[in-house]
């Protein structure tokens, strides 16, 4: 299978690279920079991506790769700072740019030949750089220049050596796909042979050896990462996978049942289902600050967990459904990716219990974690649920957290989502559901007075999670889920729908 080897600088924008490569069929792997040159050897790629960097390559400590890496003959293509990394080495400098250039150019195309080929003049593409090349490197030529960029591509006269100023990655880049498509399939000669079931076997074979003999745990939420690790685990080393599952009596209407049902007798995987719900609610008892109720829950499963693993013995390896949004965000993936903000899925758990981790997603984006589930066999139940707070109906109580409130909200929430998915819009929703405001408000039903509750229903349109838009809901969708609630739903009188969007609010409410 032919594969690229992708060289990561820093840039925010690596992990793109990896995915777009993908996309087009070719198997490619994301290294640190300074991967040795028998490394790169071994791996035998038919190309090299150098990726871009918050660094910049005048600096002292800038991050460099091997030279031999560059002469090893390969066909290379630098981008952004990856466009430095070759000057450098072919005795060009990079200094600061009078001007940063950041957003849309028109890319004029000077040598419509191979990286180019096919495409029109005029593409729009995307700059994001402060610096650029002080000279055209020696015995290279222009490709393409943009209005502010004289070098925005170029190529080594002979060498397979190219390099772009621009980034082709990013969906904001016209035809940047096929840019990248042309430097894979023109000059490295990729025959594209990748998909999910080759991801599937690759990822098996190195849960496999990473483990060798091993146990694992894997603690199951039954949110689709948890569970497309939980079963890519399970077709690595079969019945020495233990999955934990929690139920924390936070959980949505039916939602345990479905998990025991499905992973334990559809999947047959080793699941051991832990009744936790009174551990949880008794820490909750009284507790009203939303962070302080985070922490309770995250403290208790941790505990909770932690009693399971030593029920069961040693385990050596904990499984976890990382996700390359949740490194990128923490940590750096393989290399040095600049870190932007700690996230809740990633930490907690690992730093405090000693076990070695394997994380078979920690580089996929989640849709295509759900090609994979597809692909695995996951039920569509799984595969499409929507994402679901750690925290779970915790943080959807506004206010203290009890067995009558909790099972009130579950009602609710299972009436939105019945309607949400009786009007066929789950698909367009990032997230609905509902959340239980426990202020009363006066009402009338039939000639009493009424004095209950209220439900605000909260439905986004996001892409990411990380902003999010509240979703124009037909009205008279909202009227049938706003009439069912107060109808069904003894101690609720008055629903309300959530008009914020994030920022400046969050989805969650708490
Ligand atoms: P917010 O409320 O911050 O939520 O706008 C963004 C997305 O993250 C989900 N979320 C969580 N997911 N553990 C998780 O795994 C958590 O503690 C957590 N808190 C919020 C939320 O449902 C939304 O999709």
């Amino acid at each position: 299978m032919d594969k690229i080897l992708i060289l990561d600088f820093g840039s925010q924008y690596t992990q793109l690279i990896a995915r777009r490569v993908r996309e087009l069929g070719v198997y490619c792997e994301i290294h640190p920079y300074s991967l040795p040159p028998e490394r790169v050897k071994s791996f035998d790629p038919k190309g090299i991506i150098l990726s871009g960097s918050p660094a910049s390559v005048y600096q002292p400590d800038a991050p460099m790769c091997h030279r031999e890496v560059i002469e090893q003959g390969l066909p290379i293509l630098g981008i952004c700072y990856g466009m430095g990394v070759i000057g450098s080495f072919h005795g060009a400098g990079t200094v600061r740019a009078a001007r940063r250039e950041y957003g849309r150019a028109a890319l004029a195309i000077d040598d419509p030949s191979d990286l180019f080929a096919g495409l029109a003049n005029g593409l729009v593409v995307w700059m994001s750089h402060g610096d650029k090349l002080a000279e055209m490197p020696r015995d290279f030529r222009c490709l393409a220049h943009t209005a502010n960029s004289l070098f925005a591509a170029i190529r080594h006269n002979e060498r397979p050596h190219y390099a772009v100023q621009f980034h082709p990655e990013v969906a904001h880049t016209d035809k940047g796909k096929e840019i990248l498509g042309n430097f894979l399939f023109r000059i490295c000669g990729c025959a594209p042979g990748w998909e999910m079931r080759s991801y599937a076997e690759v990822a098996i074979e190195k849960i496999q050896s990473q483990v060798g003999d091993g146990r694992v745990l894997c603690a199951l939420s039954g949110g689709v990462d948890s569970s497309v690790t939980a079963v890519l685990v399970h077709r690595a080393i079969g019945p020495r996978l233990t999955c934990v599952f929690v139920d924390n009596g936070l959980l949505r209407k039916g939602e345990a049942a479905q998990v025991r049902r499905t992973f334990g007798e559809h999947l047959g995987l080793n699941l051991i289902s832990v009744e936790a719900q009174e551990r949880f609610l008794t820490k909750l008892k009284g507790i009203i600050d939303p962070e302080e109720k985070r922490k309770i829950i995250g403290a208790e499963f941790i505990a909770v967990f932690q009693e399971e693993s030593q029920r069961l013995g040693r385990c050596r390896y904990l499984a976890q459904g990382t996700l390359y949004p949740d490194v990128i965000e923490s940590v750096s993936v393989k290399g040095p990716s600049v870190t932007i903000k700690s996230h809740h899925n990633v930490g907690g758990l690992p730093e405090r219990i000693d076990f070695e981790l394997v994380e078979p997603l920690r580089e996929l984006f989640k849709d295509e974690v759900r090609a994979l589930g597809k692909e695995l066999g996951l039920p569509d139940q799984i595969l499409r649920r929507q994402p679901f707070p750690g925290p779970g109906l915790a943080v959807r109580i506004v206010g203290e957290v009890t067995a009558e409130r909790l099972a009130l909200l579950r009602e609710a929430d299972a009436i939105v989502e019945e309607e949400i998915s009786a009007a066929n819009l789950g698909d367009e929703l990032w997230q609905a559901f509902a959340v239980l405001l426990p202020i009363k408000t006066v009402g009338v039903m039939g000639d009493e007075r009424t004095y209950e509750h209220v439900i605000a229903v909260r439905a986004v349109t996001s892409l990411d999670g990380m902003t999010a838009d509240w979703a124009r809901l037909p009205h008279d969708l909202l009227q049938a889920i706003g009439s069912r609630i107060v109808s069904e739903i003894k101690g609720v009188n008055r629903v309300v729908y959530d008009i914020s969007s994030k920022p400046p609010s969050t989805i969650e409410w708490e």
